[in-house]
């Protein structure tokens, strides 16, 4: 076909030769995690509210459950602009260079998550995530998951019962103290491999939120699982930077938006998505799971918070103080 008799036949259509050649700008959101969890959740509300808003100039992809990238692979991708929007746990962003994010791995730092807000939700989470623009990175939102219990196939009930047992962590290096604060090993794995590990007894036992176990149906390959609440795992979204400047104004401003109702939808979702896990779990009847007493808790809380100091010199003293003072936290009253 001629190219004045194309272009005539769409003009007939009622289409530009414009419009035709106008693409949808692609946004890649790769991450680790099942559908069914408050992240994979809200990666979906996301793409819905980011298509709408912007009135189909954006487009957004969603590559789930370690598709495209696995954990440190999908840091590397988004640096390169092979993908632009990522939302990885706070724990794995040390190895990009930026240990302040492990504060949140902490153990007991925060009781709950309304302490948790006070942080995310304030300027000192606003102040963590500034510290990824010097990586070419922006720090868009927090997404919340929840908290962590510990699993295994032996009892759990003191922090004994996980001396010598080899544990997978994420790739912080406060999470590998922790775990040396109760006498076990940590290793460090990508989340993909976490479950296959669990199952051949590549290592003991493991630490997540619920909604993450059950997903990865780890609780079909643990006897036991603790719900001691030692710790938080949660999300930062971030998007290449280079990216999200080139973007025209007006659909910047329509994907901030869209993300501000993701983060008020993730954060609504998380703990209920939690319980809903938890007694899935429960339901299941392949792990037992332990509800331990306020006492045997507080044996888990006295060897574990002394790792805030011994982390101090990693993350920054001021830091934890200044969460310290925003949460009423007090490592000596313990
Ligand atoms: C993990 O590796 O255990 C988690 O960070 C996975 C996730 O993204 O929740």
């Amino acid at each position: 076909m001629k190219l004045h008799s194309m272009l005539f036949g769409l003009i007939a259509l009622g289409l530009t030769p414009f419009a035709v050649a106008q693409q949808p700008i692609v946004i890649k959101f790769s991450h680790v995690v099942a559908t069914e969890t408050p992240k994979g959740k809200a990666a979906e509300f996301f793409k819905k509210r980011a298509e709408e808003l912007t009135g189909g100039k954006v487009k957004v992809e969603v590559y789930p459950n370690s598709q495209l990238y696995k954990d440190k692979e999908e840091m590397e991708a988004l640096q390169l602009g092979a993908v632009q929007m990522l939302a990885p746990s706070l724990a794995k962003f040390g190895p990009l260079g930026v240990k302040e994010f492990e504060v949140f791995d902490l153990p007991f730092i925060f009781d709950g998550y309304a302490d948790l807000h006070k942080v995310t939700k304030g300027p000192i989470g606003a102040g963590i995530l500034k510290k990824l623009d010097s990586k070419g990175i922006i720090g868009l939102a927090f997404w919340d998951n929840g908290f962590k219990s510990f699993s295994a196939n032996t009892p759990i009930r003191t922090p004994a019962d996980l001396k010598a047992k080899k544990l997978r962590i994420q790739s912080s290096k406060v999470l590998e103290e922790q775990m040396r604060s109760i006498g076990a090993l940590p290793q460090v794995m990508a989340f993909s491999e976490a479950y296959q590990a669990l199952q051949t007894g590549v290592v003991d036992g493991t630490e997540n939120p619920h909604s993450n176990m059950y997903t990865q149906k780890m609780h079909e390959v643990q006897k036991h699982m603790a719900v001691t609440d030692h710790g938080y795992l949660g999300y930062a979204v971030i998007v290449n930077k280079k990216f999200w400047d080139g973007l025209p104004a007006d659909v910047r401003g329509q994907l901030d938006a869209a993300m501000k109702e993701s983060t008020e939808y993730a954060n609504q979702i998380a703990k209920e998505e939690n319980d809903n896990s938890l007694e899935g779990i429960r339901k299941s009847g392949k792990t037992q799971v332990y509800v331990p007493t306020a006492d045997e808790r507080l044996a888990f809380k006295r060897v574990m918070v002394p790792v805030h100091k011994k982390m101090e010199g990693r993350i920054g003293r001021e830091l934890i103080d200044a969460i310290y003072k925003e949460t009423a936290f007090d490592p000596s009253k313990l």
